[in-house]
């Protein structure tokens, strides 16, 4: 790694494949110069008609110290959710979805020691979400309320682009749907303007490396990829 934490050569594979949720960041702060260098190479991801549909808002210092004060405020007197505004999953969800999201599940809070039936520790776990899991910085992404399928693709290539970029600064992320239920609390920090719905927040910084909680499977390839070139069977 160089001296101003950026790796001088990172493969891709090695970026990609080492991207993955970390739910646990030392309070090492991000250095501004370096999220403006991952969002100006991330603002090169594809869109269609290159209409760039993501609104990305980055805090740090006060305003995420803010943001995540009056999460854990609501948190703490158990307020209810916001509704989030987009439907997160389909309610009844398939196979083999619904067995990934519970194998998922199993992962995520068997590595926490809590079992499949402690609903109310699995909550205490995931209100970790509300405070970044202690990330220094953290974005959080809007989109347009009239944007449809194709332009939330488009984000989700935009938000996997800054993920991987910032792998390559040596830096970890987790995304968070979770933020999408407080998102009238991220609202009165960022003050996004009419039309935009929160899609996401994303915690960013330095792995915890004494957090290890593991991590989560793939399917096999030839559960989701069909090749249909004849060259790779001869
Ligand atoms: C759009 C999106 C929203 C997510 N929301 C959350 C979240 O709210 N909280 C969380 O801890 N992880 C969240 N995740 C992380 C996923 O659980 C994680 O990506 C998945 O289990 C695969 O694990 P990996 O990213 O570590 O490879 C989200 C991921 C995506 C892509």
């Amino acid at each position: 790694m160089s001296s101003c934490g950026r790796w001088a050569v990172l493969d891709v594979y090695e970026a990609v494949t080492s991207r993955r949720a970390v739910r646990g960041f030392t309070d090492r702060p991000v250095p501004g110069k370096v999220l403006e260098r991952v969002l100006s190479a991330a603002a090169w991801a594809p869109s269609g008609s290159n209409i760039q549909p993501w609104h990305a808002y980055v805090l740090t210092g006060a305003p995420l110290a803010e943001v995540k004060k009056r999460a854990g405020e609501r948190l703490a007197v158990g307020d209810a959710w916001d509704e989030p505004e987009y439907e997160m999953y389909p309610p009844a969800l398939k196979p083999p979805y619904c067995e990934r999201r519970a194998a998922f599940g199993e992962q995520r809070y068997g590595a926490l020691g809590i079992p499949r039936e402690d609903l109310e520790a699995r909550q205490r776990a995931a209100s970790a979400n509300w405070d970044c899991f202690g990330a220094p910085a953290a974005l959080f992404c809007y989109i347009d309320r009239d944007m449809g399928p194709a332009q939330w693709a488009d984000v989700g290539m935009y938000l996997q682009s800054v993920m991987v970029l910032l792998r390559a600064e040596g830096l970890h992320s987790c995304p968070q749907m979770a933020w999408a239920k407080f998102h009238r609390t991220v609202a009165e920090v960022v003050s996004p303007p009419d039309g935009l719905l929160l899609f996401c927040g994303m915690s960013i910084g330095f792995e915890d490396d004494t957090v290890d909680l593991g991590r989560a499977e793939r399917a096999p390839l030839d559960e989701t990829v069909t090749f249909i070139d004849g060259y790779l069977s001869e």
